[in-house]
């Protein structure tokens, strides 16, 4: 198991002889090292058992010091920025020739964000080099919203884990970039669409696999249990799996079920808070993988706010029949 704990000055020294760190940010936790050492980046990938072809995103405290990695940023991209980092929102730029081909996949845009989260922007203050993050869990598992999840799953692989407690937004932060003239989202995530075009005006969302092979965190199946996860109509699916007698397990938004066992579900928000619901999405997946059900039976949220990037998980989730 990793060490886990507050200290920054050994997350540091860690870092500098390319090891790797868990990192807290306000989306998920990442899997830490040195950008700028192709030795740190490749034993990410190694680490999380994740294909080179999937790119990473650098973590720098400020646009500032992003400005040392990124060519000519287009305005609307610079607005975004100054509007919402440190926060939810990934960048693709045009990647200056300091970092390494390994952290981008050889492609010539570079995926950058400022976290909102002390612990790493002090950190981030106290290298002198971009953090490459990928979400740290294992390729295609869910990804961990607070450090005994990271500990759970790569604990034996790396020394140390930087405790931030829970995240708060709890899904991975929305990417966006440019084509031509156009914004484009290419995953939906922790920064609301709404948000985004309050101001820059429309923004197309293109977060599909099949015409997008160069961002795999968009393969149709990704962030997924290990059990079958099922989408539908709760009423219904409850009813089918309680006469054929397996065991399942239920994640609803806000409502809990009478004839299941209280430890076999999980309302997201009794409330119907789809921020809330957003917060406690993967620790509650991660619950109910965990728990004795065979199957985990689980319904869409409204499309509204994070609900849109919260179904987005989920049916990258679901069992594909
Ligand atoms: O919230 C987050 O973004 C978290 C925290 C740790 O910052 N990180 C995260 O990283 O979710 P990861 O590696 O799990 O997902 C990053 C996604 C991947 O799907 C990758 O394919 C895409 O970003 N990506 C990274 N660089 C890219 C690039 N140059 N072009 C296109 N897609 C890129
Ligand atoms: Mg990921």
């Amino acid at each position: 198991m990793a060490v886990i704990g507050q200290d920054i000055g050994l997350a540091k020294r860690v870092l500098e002889v390319g090891q790797l760190v868990g990192i807290p940010t306000e989306t998920v936790y990442g899997l830490a090292g040195n950008a700028l050492n192709s030795v740190a980046v490749a034993s990410i990938f190694e680490t999380k058992n994740r294909p080179s072809f999937d790119p990473m995103i650098i973590h720098v405290p400020s646009l500032l010091e992003a400005e040392n990695y990124v060519n000519d940023i287009p305005t609307p991209l610079r607005k975004l920025a100054e509007q919402f980092w440190p926060g939810p929102l990934t960048l693709l730029l045009p990647k200056k020739k300091n970092i390494p081909d390994i952290v981008t996949s050889g492609l010539d845009r570079v995926a950058v964000r400022v976290p909102d989260h002390p612990l790493t922007l002090e950190l981030l203050a106290q290298i002198d080099f971009p953090l490459a993050a990928p979400s740290a869990n294992p390729f295609g598992y869910i990804s961990p919203t607070s450090p005994q999840h990271v500990d759970a799953q790569l604990g034996e692989k790396i020394p140390y884990i930087l405790d931030g407690g829970a995240c708060k937004v709890g899904l991975e932060s929305t990417i966006i970039g440019m084509e031509g003239d156009e914004i484009v989202v290419y995953r939906l995530g922790g920064l609301e669409i709404s948000e985004v075009e309050s101001i820059v005006g429309q923004a197309k969302v293109k977060s599909h696999s099949s015409s997008n092979p160069q961002a795999p965190g968009l393969l149709e199946s990704h962030y997924a249990p290990s059990k079958p996860f099922i989408i539908g109509g709760l009423d219904k699916l409850i009813s089918e799996y309680q006469s054929s007698g397996i065991d399942f397990a239920v994640l609803s938004l806000d409502r809990l079920y009478q004839s299941v066992p209280s430890e076999n579900q999980i309302a997201l928000s009794t409330s119907g808070n789809l921020k809330e619901a957003a917060t406690r999405l993967f620790a509650a997946m991660r619950t109910l993988d965990e728990s004795s059900a065979t199957v985990i039976l689980a319904e869409l949220m409204p499309e509204t706010g994070l609900g849109r990037a919260i179904n987005d998980r989920l049916k990258r989730a679901a069992t594909k029949g």
